[in-house]
């Protein structure tokens, strides 16, 4: 089912129609946080290409994330892996041959699990690098030649446990700590050619995957969030809104937390 409806455009700050004539390609788009910036974008007139390994999965979050805008095209590839170039090449262009451009990336697709450095193998930690991290370059190397043409604008998924350490998260610290680097290089290098790339690391967001599976392991409850509530789809929702639209016109290599304040508080477990 669909997270977002129809009051993200009536009872919102954004214009219906921001994103309408615009493209926007999103890997991990059947998952629960880049499946619902990827709704906030459609419900604003974007079209959209979500990616995934899961050809059933994909395909029924396409058709549901498409429902909420008569008229709206949101195709879904499953069998991509965002580990293999070709593979997203061959995303970009039935893409572009089905949906005319792309405007927008969103770099969401990440694994991860719980392991202590004892227990985590040398495969399993090259597994997660090679989603999160070569997954991301993968995914704007596919998208260059579309972002280059059409001056568009990157969001990689991120996260704050690299500003820490976090016990048996080895794995993805690394991971995202290079995925910020890889932004902020391209944000310098690709600035001159009017693309923008920038980060949201999401905190603690209810009906998450990485919250169900990583949360309960800390046993801490939102009362330790400066903001006193867990996050949800649609904050991280409203923040890639802004960092896409013409408003984040000057904003690029920028890391936007969206975590209520949680990682100030410097006391993770
Ligand atoms: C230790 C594990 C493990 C676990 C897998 N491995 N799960 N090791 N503990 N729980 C090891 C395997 O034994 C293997 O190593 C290696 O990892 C690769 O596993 P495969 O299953 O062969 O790989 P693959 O099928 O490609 O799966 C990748 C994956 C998997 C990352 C391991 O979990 C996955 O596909 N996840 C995608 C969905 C997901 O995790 N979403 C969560 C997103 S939440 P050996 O040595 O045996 O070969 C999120 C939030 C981040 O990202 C922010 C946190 C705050």
């Amino acid at each position: 089912m669909a997270s977002l409806d129809k009051s993200f455009v009536t009872d919102s700050v954004w214009k219906p129609d921001l994103f309408k004539g615009k493209v926007v390609f999103v890997t991990g788009g059947a998952g629960t946080i880049c499946r619902v910036q990827t709704e906030a974008m459609v419900l604003l007139g974007a079209d959209a290409v979500i990616l995934g390994r899961n050809v059933a999965k994909t395909e029924k979050a396409a058709a549901e994330i498409a429902s909420l805008r008569p008229g709206a095209k949101v195709l879904g590839l499953g069998n991509v892996d965002v580990r293999e170039i070709d593979s997203l090449a061959q995303a970009v262009a039935t893409t572009v041959s089905k949906l005319g451009r792309i405007d927008f990336v969103i770099a969401g697709a990440a694994g991860n699990f719980l392991s202590d450095f004892n227990h985590l193998s040398s495969n399993a930690f090259k597994s997660v690098i090679s989603i999160d991290l070569l997954g991301s370059f993968n995914t704007v190397k596919a998208c260059f030649s579309e972002l280059r043409k059409n001056k568009g604008a990157v969001i990689f998924v991120s996260a704050t446990l690299h500003y820490y350490g976090v016990p048996f998260q080895s794995h993805v610290g690394a991971a995202k700590a290079g995925v910020d680097a890889l932004s902020n290089a391209l944000a310098v290098e690709l600035g001159p050619l009017g693309i923008r790339c920038n980060c949201i690391a999401p905190g603690g967001i209810e009906g998450t995957e990485g919250m169900s599976r990583l949360m309960p392991e800390t046993g801490h409850g939102a009362s330790k969030v400066p903001l006193a509530r867990w996050g949800t789809t649609r904050d991280i929702s409203e923040a890639t809104v802004y960092l896409f639209s013409p408003a984040a016109s000057y904003v690029t290599g920028s890391i936007q937390v969206v975590d209520g304040g949680f990682w100030h508080i410097g006391n993770f477990m």
